[in-house]
């Protein structure tokens, strides 16, 4: 049985196929039009799903929206009332894509794919929920979701039982601890919906010393649920996230993008990130004492805040969590599509999500043919020269493009679409920074870790194959200086031998050679861009960046070659910085 799962309109659009409960292919609809968060239709990867699973559009059983439109129509419309007539600029600037697009939905899906069967639409919080705990290893979990918002909900609490989900109790806008997070991001100078992940990096530099004022602006009760003060904010009535008394308790107007990042901002970044520690650990701290429990799973945009994802399972009452690696409204395409086998239809549960390699692959004639027809000149390895001749290269202080398999689903590249460079060198910070993604240098990499020598390394017991948790650097391993941060602490992916075994191989090869199990992983793009999906992608990011060898499938490019430039893209008019 075919099932196609959607999620679009808002931000992060997404198809996923699935098949008899398992995944054939998921992607987002960025990777194809090449515009980040592209929230339009997912019609690329709608084509590319179908094809990948061989699948006609008449053959699907059901396909799934992410979430109940009318429901957050109404809730728009009862916001602009209550706040009338100060909400008018607002309601006026969403209206038309609601009368266009999202309240016709169904009608939508069918012009676009051509498909005339039933469209089944859940709750945005409900896919959210679904999308890690029917994808978990567990038959028994609690669930928490916390996002910026859904129809009504913000954040729920549920349990998860074979094949069923309960969520017991929500949080309602405009109380929203996504929303609290994207105010901060947006006051710190920074993209809403898009940078978040820059105020977590931000963090580590400051500190909390603005703790009290943003403890201010929310209420904590016992069981995680909070208010915001909406005094200070302005998303119910303007078009910003902020208002003035928001700058006079942090003493200063929202700073510019182009501004200098200050002491202070760090110092905000720090006391934020503080708060949503520990709002989240509250939240979990209740669910686990309602559910009585041992594993929970995690989902929606604010569970890629992997500090915060950190510190429950330092110090909540969890055993085990899982976190779907597209936590974010994306993954509310797979959330709906398993809702609906595995739920509605109790289909058996058989399916875990051990990897996020689901989107497009290239075999080796597809590469090649893309090489030899633009003129590149190549070298052809076998798999273990490969691995030997990469790993020295490593070694050797090069930085790697490395393109092999199918594409992630979500927003981290996990050894498939990935830049890879020596950890150990405290220079490649900046220069993978400033050289080849063109971005902030207070930005810290992520480092990859052989599974079974995470603990060597790490304070962290449990696997992170998604890179969503972050654990100290164990303090007579800090060899590794480029992915580790001011205050000792990573961001992890660990890599296990069934889920990716070239890339492990790879890591492998590295520790023979150098005694160190770990390297540089960051996203094969540069600032602002999607990242990479396609070998044409991979080469142009190549060319036009500090990269000094790519790596597409078994071939091996050389940046000392003299390579001819495919078409070629003015970065900064291209992808705006977050
Ligand atoms: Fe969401």
């Amino acid at each position: 049985m075919d099932i196609l799962g959607l999620s679009a309109f808002y931000h992060d659009a997404a198809a996923c196929l699935l098949r008899d409960g398992e995944i054939v292919a998921a992607a987002s609809e960025e990777r194809f039009t090449r515009k980040k968060h592209d929230a339009d239709f997912p019609i690329n990867a709608v084509q590319y799903c179908l094809n990948e699973g061989k699948v006609r559009v008449d053959d699907l059983a059901y396909v799934g929206f992410y979430e109940k439109p009318f429901v957050k129509f109404k809730r728009i419309l009862y916001t602009h009332l209550a706040c009338y007539p100060f909400s008018f600029r607002p309601f006026l600037k969403a209206i038309p894509s609601w009368m266009h697009e999202k309240l016709v939905i169904p009608s939508v899906i069918r012009q676009k794919i051509g498909y005339e069967g039933e469209v089944l639409m859940i709750e945005h919080h409900l896919s959210h929920a679904a999308s890690s705990y029917l994808l978990s290893p567990f038959k028994e979990a609690a669930i928490l979701t916390v996002d910026g918002v859904g129809e009504w909900s913000t954040a729920t609490y549920g349990r998860g039982t074979a094949n069923d989900i309960t969520l017991f109790k929500e949080i309602r806008f405009p109380h929203s601890l996504g929303l609290l997070y994207s105010a901060f991001t947006y006051y710190l100078g920074f993209k809403v919906n898009s940078a978040e992940y820059k105020v977590m990096g931000l963090a580590p530099f400051g500190q909390p010393t603005y703790y009290d004022k943003v403890r201010q602006l929310i209420d904590v009760r016992t069981d995680g649920s909070f208010h915001l003060d909406m005094d200070y904010f302005n998303y119910l009535t303007g078009l910003t996230m902020t208002n003035g008394k928001f700058d006079q308790l942090f003493g200063a107007p929202a700073r510019g993008p182009d501004d200098p990042l200050e002491q202070r901002h760090k110092d905000i970044a720090a006391s934020v990130q503080r708060v949503t520690d520990e709002v989240m650990l509250e939240m979990a701290s209740y669910i686990g004492k309602e559910t009585g429990l041992r594993n929970l799973c995690l989902a929606g945009g604010v569970a890629l805040n992997c500090v915060a994802n950190g510190k429950i399972l330092r110090e909540g009452p969890f055993d085990h969590l899982f976190i779907q690696p597209a936590a974010g409204d994306a993954g509310g395409a797979i959330g709906v599509a398993s809702y609906i086998h595995h739920t509605l239809l109790q289909k058996e549960r058989t399916f875990v999500m051990h990897h996020a390699f689901t989107g497009p692959g290239y075999t080796q004639d597809e590469i090649r043919d893309f090489l030899t027809a633009n003129s590149i000149p190549l070298t052809e390895l076998s798999r273990e020269d490969l691995l030997r001749r990469v790993a020295q290269l490593i070694d050797e202080q090069n930085v790697i493009g490395w393109f092999q398999g199918r594409m992630e689903f979500g927003p981290r590249a996990l050894g498939n679409r990935s830049i890879l460079a020596d950890a150990r060198n405290p220079e490649n910070k900046d220069r993978v920074n400033l050289k080849i993604k063109f971005r902030e240098g207070f930005r810290p990499f992520a480092p990859s870790v052989l599974a079974d020598r995470c603990n060597e390394y790490f304070e962290l017991n449990e696997p992170s194959p998604f890179m969503l948790l972050v654990a100290q650097v164990r303090p007579d391993k800090r060899v590794i200086p480029s992915v580790t941060h001011v205050d000792g602490s990573a961001r992890v992916q660990t890599v296990d031998r069934e889920s990716n075994p070239l890339f492990y191989d790879l890591i492998a090869e590295f520790d023979r050679r150098t005694g160190v199990p770990v390297i540089i992983n960051t996203s094969f793009n540069v600032r602002g861009e999607p990242i990479v999906c396609t070998p044409a992608d991979a080469y142009r990011c190549f060319v036009q960046t500090g990269m000094d060898h790519l790596v597409l499938g078994n071939y091996l490019l050389d940046k000392q070659q003299p390579l001819p430039r495919v078409e070629t893209i003015d970065w900064n008019q291209t992808f705006a910085p977050d």
